[in-house]
């Protein structure tokens, strides 16, 4: 069965507009699970923006709550990942100007740093994998970097059918690289950019075994509730 991961770093953001303590992210988290999620994905970023080093701390500690923490190749925050010990990690890129995580990690620049930073969660039993554009080459550095698995950047292809723009190549290229990945042993995530309608069409990929999904979750959430949303995500992606 397809598992959905829901990013909750939107939670944060509301609590952080008023500098105060509500809505609380582990709160979210529970719910989240509770309302059948497979997974919570957090988001500490260098600028931190949303999610905080304190809600890192209380959300990898519950272990009732499988925790994916996204991070990038910064000192400081590997070591705070290392030490917190979440289920699983993604590696992302990280540029202070952008919104959001605008693109895939640029493997052929960090391919060793990457690859230390690997063995480092191996070591300590933690998922590892990597957020990449859906490149065929990209796919083949995350296999010898020895990642678990590729979450594939969905950002284009969402814009495209969000724009009612021809997405049927990009829809190939996510195709081949999830055939591909699984082809060689790493493991196939999606996420950016999906809601209802780009969900379903990449759902029909049947290499793809886990969507983390964040903005739109939580925005339709405030119309229709949490449970709702997740439930309807979960007929989709099933
Ligand atoms: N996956 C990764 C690696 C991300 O960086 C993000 C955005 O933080 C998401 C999934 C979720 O994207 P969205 O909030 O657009 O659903």
């Amino acid at each position: 069965m397809t598992r959905l991961g829901v990013n909750i770093d939107h939670i944060a953001t509301i609590r952080n507009a008023r500098g105060s303590t509500h809505p609380d992210p582990l709160v979210a988290a529970k719910s989240v699970i509770k309302f059948g999620a497979n997974s919570v994905t957090i988001h500490l970023r260098e600028d931190r923006r949303h999610i905080r080093d304190n809600d890192v701390i209380k959300i990898c500690k519950n272990k009732k709550i499988p925790v994916n923490l996204e991070i990038s190749l910064n000192n400081r925050i590997l070591k705070i990942a290392l030490k917190n010990k979440p289920n699983f990690i993604c590696l992302v890129p990280e540029n202070r100007k952008e919104i959001t995580t605008e693109g895939g990690l640029n493997l052929f620049k960090y391919k060793n740093k990457v690859k230390q930073i690997i063995l480092k969660f191996k070591i300590k039993k933690i998922r590892t994998s990597i957020f990449i554009d859906p490149n065929v080459k990209d796919v083949l550095m995350a296999s010898d970097v020895k990642a678990d698995c590729i979450e594939l950047h969905t950002g284009k292809i969402s814009n495209l059918i969000k724009q009612k723009k021809p997405y049927v190549h990009e829809l190939k290229k996510i195709k081949k690289c999830c055939i591909l990945a699984k082809k060689i042993g790493l493991e196939v995530h999606a996420g950016h950019g999906l809601d209802y309608k780009t969900s379903k069409i990449l759902s029909k990929i049947k290499e793809i075994e886990e969507f983390n999904i964040g903005h739109f979750i939580i925005g339709e959430s405030i119309f229709y509730g949490l449970k709702n949303i997740i439930k309807k995500f979960k007929r989709i992606i099933y």
